[in-house]
């Protein structure tokens, strides 16, 4: 018996571009007059992030970090290392973290403590996708914009073993088996 994964569609296109819109919205009106620095984590949020800055209507300056990939299983990680540095100064800056989704905390928790020693005016996170019920730390999501079950997804920027990332829109991964 061999296994094989099938894609269920759970957010249209469409869907999260209305999502997408009004979080930039959101975020234009509350970072009105500030030096607002977005923070994109590689490479999952960078789909978002494109969509994101493009719609936010105020200044703003993005950068990426790179966190360490957790192989090709579907699972989160436990501990994160950092494998690539915004060359952005951040002192004194309002940044704001953008990632794919927040799922057990822990990338985002210890991104966010890293960041905030580099003594930012204002840190925030917005993140496109939360999945709460396998939360290990709590964690402060200041943007949201689809709150899902307990399930893998992929597409726009989500990846299975790296592929499906280009998917317009973002899908359950399902094992179907198969004989
Ligand atoms: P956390 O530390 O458990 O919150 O995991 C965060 C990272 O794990 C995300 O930025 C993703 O890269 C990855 N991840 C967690 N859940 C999923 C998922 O359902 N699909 C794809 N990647 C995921």
């Amino acid at each position: 018996m061999t296994s094989r994964y099938s894609l269920k569609l759970l957010y249209p296109r469409d869907e999260i571009a209305g999502e997408v819109r009004r979080m930039a919205e959101r975020i234009s009106v509350d970072y009105a007059g500030k030096d607002l620095l977005v923070i994109g984590v590689l490479k999952g949020a960078a789909i978002f992030l494109s969509d994101l800055v493009r719609a936010i209507t105020i200044p703003v300056e993005f950068d990426f970090i790179g966190l360490a990939s957790y192989g090709d299983r579907v699972t989160s990680c436990g501990e994160v290392k950092i494998t690539a540095y915004p060359t952005s100064a951040m002192e004194g800056r309002h940044l704001l973290v953008v990632e794919d989704i927040v799922d057990t905390g822990l990338c985002v928790d210890s991104l966010l403590k890293f960041l905030k020693e580099r003594n930012p005016a204002s840190l925030k996170l917005c993140a496109l996708l939360d999945k709460p019920v396998r939360r290990q730390v709590p964690v402060n999501i200041d943007y949201s914009a689809f709150t899902i079950p307990d399930k893998f997804v992929v597409g726009y920027g989500l990846d299975y073993a790296q592929r499906y990332r280009n998917l317009p829109g973002i899908h359950t991964l399902e094992e179907a088996a198969d004989d």
